[in-house]
């Protein structure tokens, strides 16, 4: 597992020294507190994939749900409890024997479980939900906590809404469930309503006051409703906690919960604040959100912080100039460390003639410096009119080329059949400028799926899509549908896009400029070509060029 920690700021990790550091517990809520959020839920089998992807991120402690809720979670939090080895599995639980005892039959099968109880301490949840007296939480939290830990070996304890709860009577709770046997007592800002300053001074308090603390692990868990949830957790392990509650991509109730890959990479970047480490392995950090994000359905911005497109994107030309000088000028992570793809200079109206230049070379044009003016005069009139220059446009103004009519290969006939319930296939025909042809077919998922499918067979290259986004770029029933590919193929990251008033054409026209591209610089033969032309016509009806408008 990597844990490789950060030296001072704006040094480079990677050759730092690993001091003895104590451990920061990362308790991953994404199935739990995340999948209670509005758009955010997983069946069975979507939590036994995820928990997968956090076992191997190296989460501590994955909560699996809430089995009391419904059976279907009870069932998901039982499949998650069985398949699991390393993590240990949670599941929440009321302050009540129905909850505790199907939690616990939930975690039979656990390696090792948990059971994290929860009851409100706050005087507005007191009063208007549980209609309870101070006395009636106490004995409360402490008989269902000794009933739990008749049934599980590990118990713990959340004070819900803790940080609107008189400091007072959560010093008497805490230090009553502790006696009781809770090993971890959470400290949850329920409403996401703290401040960095005041978690931290609870923190200290609760450290100085609540007698056996020692013998518990204090927890964080934030929310996000005032955009503090990761500066409030860093604040709480500043002043004690270790053990932090978290999802990936922060998602959670309302605003969410504190972000996992928030909070460990300003661990690890910031080591020199904080000196803690974390059992995650930071490299899967991207992977892990992509793996969320594609199983609920939830884009992830392009600005959030660690995983977003833009996390490590450089558009402005002065920042792009720093970044080909020395990386850390405007980098304060390398890409790699949290897996993402790599660091992406993105032409555009903002960007200058170093980042032109060098994209240029990476594309293996060569140009004179008087020809180079007038192609930086025609890129910032293009970048004028376009959110980003894609390298097929940088190319097309090199080499003076046409945008719409660069091939070789072009689009002569596509047929796509999708059938409910069952796979769809798409048939493609493509045809060389110098009159080779190709046919292939392919099924899929979906139709944007088999097409693409298609087209990767048709030219034999082993590439692989990365990221496949498709979107309307219009309003009304005649928009224009968009589709922007990522791809790898031979350790280099290609884009594609194509746009058509159909969407499934969009993805091969994007597909088609990823090949096209390769070819230009590898020429080649595609996989299948078949009926070499006989000369005549170039383009049919149906004939369809790359396009990148
Ligand atoms: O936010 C919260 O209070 C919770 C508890 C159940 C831990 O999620
Ligand atoms: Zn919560």
């Amino acid at each position: 597992m990597s844990t490789s920690p950060h030296t001072p700021a704006f040094s480079d990790p990677a050759h730092a020294a690993p001091p003895a550091r104590e451990r920061v517990l990362i308790f991953d809520t994404t199935l739990r507190d995340g999948e209670q959020a509005p758009g955010c839920s997983m069946t069975r089998a979507q939590k036994l994939r995820m928990a997968r992807v956090l076992e191997e991120l190296g989460v501590d402690i994955i909560e699996a749900g809430f089995p009391a809720a419904s059976e279907v979670d009870a069932a998901a939090v039982a499949a998650v409890a069985g398949a699991m080895r390393r993590a240990r599995i949670g599941a929440l639980a009321r302050c009540q024997e129905g909850d505790i005892v199907t939690a616990a039959r939930a975690l039979e099968a656990a390696a090792q479980a948990r059971i994290h109880l929860f009851l409100a301490t706050s005087p507005i949840h007191r009063e208007h939900k549980l209609h309870m007296s101070k006395a009636q939480v106490l004995d409360t939290a402490v008989a269902a906590v000794r009933r739990a830990c008749a049934l599980c070996g590990d118990v713990e304890f959340s004070a819900e809404d803790a940080l609107r709860t008189e400091p007072e009577f959560l010093i008497e709770v805490f230090t009553a469930v502790i006696a009781a046997g809770a090993r971890t007592i959470n400290v949850p800002d329920t409403v996401g309503y703290t401040t960095p300053a005041e978690i931290a001074a609870l923190f200290a308090r609760l450290r100085r006051e609540v007698v056996g603390i020692e013998r518990a692990v204090l927890s964080t868990h934030c929310h996000d409703d005032l955009g503090m949830g990761v500066a409030n957790s860093l604040a709480a392990i500043e002043a004690g906690a270790r053990q932090v509650e978290c999802t990936l991509n922060g998602i959670g109730e309302r605003a969410g919960n504190a972000a996992l890959e928030e909070v460990v990479m300003a661990l690890r970047t910031r080591a020199d604040r904080y000196a803690l480490d974390t059992g995650i392995d930071s490299t899967r950090l991207y992977a892990a959100s992509r793996a969320l994000s594609g199983t609920i359905g939830l884009e992830v911005a392009r600005n959030k912080a660690i995983v977003g497109d833009n996390a490590f994107a450089h558009e402005a030309g002065i920042h792009q100039h720093g970044m080909l000088v020395n990386r850390t000028t405007y980098e304060i992570m390398r890409p790699e460390d949290v897996g993402f793809p790599h660091t992406r200079l993105v032409l555009g109206r903002h960007s200058g003639r170093h980042a032109l230049r060098e994209r240029i070379s990476t594309l293996g044009l060569g140009i004179d410096d008087a020809r180079f003016e007038t192609v930086f005069t025609a890129f910032k009139t293009l970048a004028e009119s376009k959110r980003e220059v894609l390298d097929a446009d940088v190319e097309a103004l090199v080499l003076g080329t046409a945008v719409h009519a660069r091939g070789p290969w072009m689009l002569a006939a596509l047929h796509v059949g999708t059938y409910v319930g069952g796979a769809s296939i798409a048939s493609l025909h493509l045809r060389h400028v110098d009159g080779r042809e190709a046919r292939e077919t392919a099924t899929g998922s979906g139709p944007v799926h088999a097409v693409t499918a298609a087209l990767v067979r048709a030219s034999g290259l082993a590439l692989e899509i990365i990221e496949l986004r498709v979107r309307s770029i219009g309003l009304g029933a005649g928009a224009q549908g968009e589709a922007v590919l990522r791809v790898q193929h031979d350790a280099q990251e290609l884009r594609g896009r194509g746009t058509s008033t159909d969407i499934v054409e969009a993805a091969a026209l994007a597909m088609l400029e990823v090949v096209n591209r390769i070819e230009r610089t590898q020429p080649r033969a595609l996989a299948n070509p078949t009926h070499p032309h006989d000369g005549n016509s170039h383009h049919d009806d149906e004939a369809r060029h790359v396009s990148v408008a």
